[in-house]
């Protein structure tokens, strides 16, 4: 069994060495975006001093990072196990794709078609649907989640689905409680009635390994901010649906996919470390997952491919310790209730992110708590409105999240725990 070096991947991030004046530095923010390690900074720095060039010229540098872009797509189609480069769209972020999908997707749909979306999306995956709902006369069908087991009640999901639903937005993982769907069987209920699915997976991809042609998506959204990159959002769009889209886009650019959807100068330097965020899992993958990498591989499934796999699957297996020992530190303090899975049977229904409340605590003041000992976390909705409105807590200021990811420690969880009680304890 290949151990899990916790000291070998903290060193890969600069910004765990840093302190918060004479004390470390606790990074529990990770659900709102994750640190990232030399592998991305090494890509971005190369990028921007050796080939800062335009792409598509006819010189060296604009040839390099043309080849870049063409790297960073092929890698996150890896990431993604798609089955083409040219199903890869890079983006600002995953808001601003799923609105200008929002725009070429409206035009499928008839006035009085039904679209799904569910009580579990960040904001965007639902406002952005909403919208293209109301410019387009759509009706909006909303699945609930329990309040009891905070998953999904597929049953719920099937009395939804009429002959008239075309589509569905689905979440991954919540990016609040920490769930995890069933999206493939989601996605293949949906299917069969003949609705266009579009996953995010914003929340999940830090946690977990994406295969697109295993969920059967149409398309699958994620940013790479969130799982150890820069600031880019990328989406995978199946061929049979992208391709005959009408994109909005200038006359120069060509029709075909992605181009057509990759408005205006895209970012070198974000390509770039997308594609060092993607060199650090295969490290990751290949010097502490051997076995999940081996498995992959027999699998049938590409060598870059079966890496990202083996880093997921063995940070998978660490960050259940941590959900374990937060879960269990949070609910032995009087009074906290932790929203999402707590079953420790069912630590593989959820990612480690764990959003508590207490009737005592203001989710803001205990945050600015935490941080005067250097450990961050947030609170508030965190742009999961459609969740904390559900749970009812937008008027008391939402939830207290802490998230943790693979570099963070047990000692790290501990002494969150026990600052958690003592803000509480003074209430
Ligand atoms: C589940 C989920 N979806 C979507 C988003 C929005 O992503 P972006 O900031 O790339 O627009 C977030 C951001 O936190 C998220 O957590």
């Amino acid at each position: 069994m290949t151990t899990f070096d916790l000291d070998t991947i903290r060193a890969q991030f600069p910004a765990l060495a840093l302190r918060h004046d004479d004390l470390p530095r606790t990074y529990l923010d990770n659900p709102a975006g994750t640190q990232v390690p030399t592998h991305v900074l090494d890509a971005m720095r190369t990028a921007m001093v050796e080939f800062n060039a335009n792409m598509h010229g006819q010189f060296r540098t604009t040839l390099l990072a043309t080849e870049l872009e063409h790297e960073a797509h092929c890698a996150m189609a890896d990431f993604y196990n798609a089955p083409s480069a040219d199903e890869i769209t890079f983006g600002p972020n995953m808001t601003t794709l799923t609105f200008q999908m929002t725009r070429v997707l409206g035009p499928l749909f008839q006035e009085g078609d039904e679209i799904i979306t569910t009580h579990m999306e960040h904001d965007g995956n639902n406002t952005p649907w909403r919208r293209m709902a109301a410019d387009r006369g759509l009706v909006v069908k909303t699945l609930p989640w329990s309040r009891d087991t905070y998953e999904f009640d597929l049953a719920e999901l099937e009395a939804l689905i009429t002959p008239r639903t075309r589509f569905a937005s689905l979440n991954y993982a919540s990016n609040i409680l920490g769930t995890i769907n069933p999206i493939k069987q989601m996605v293949a209920m949906l299917k069969a009635a003949g609705a266009m699915t579009y996953v995010d997976a914003v929340q999940f991809a830090p946690h977990g390994a994406i295969d697109v042609q295993d969920l059967g998506c149409d398309f699958l959204v994620s940013s790479s901010y969130k799982f150890y990159g820069p600031h880019q959002g990328v989406l995978f769009g199946r061929r049979e649906i992208t391709e005959p889209l009408d994109a909005y886009k200038l006359r120069v650019v060509p029709n075909s996919i992605p181009d057509k959807f990759e408005t205006g100068t895209q970012s070198l330097e974000g390509q770039a470390g997308v594609l060092g965020a993607i060199d650090y899992l295969r490290w990751l993958g290949s010097t502490m997952g051997a076995a999940h990498v081996a498995a992959a591989t027999a699998a049938g499934m590409k060598q870059r491919t079966a890496e990202i796999h083996g880093a997921m699957n063995a940070m998978v297996e660490y960050e259940q310790t941590l959900s374990d020992r937060l879960i269990t530190g949070l609910q032995s303090i009087n009074g906290v209730i932790v929203h999402g899975v707590t079953d420790r049977t069912a630590l593989d229904r959820r990612v480690p992110t764990v959003s508590i409340s207490h009737p005592s605590m203001d989710p803001a003041d205990a945050a600015t708590f935490l941080d005067q000992y250097g450990v961050y976390v947030w609170n508030g909705h965190s742009y999961g409105l459609p969740v904390i409105e559900f749970l009812g807590l937008q008027d008391k200021g939402g939830v207290l999240r802490i998230g943790p990811t693979h570099y963070n420690t047990l000692a790290e969880i501990d002494r969150v725990v026990d600052l958690v009680g003592q803000y509480l304890a003074q209430r």
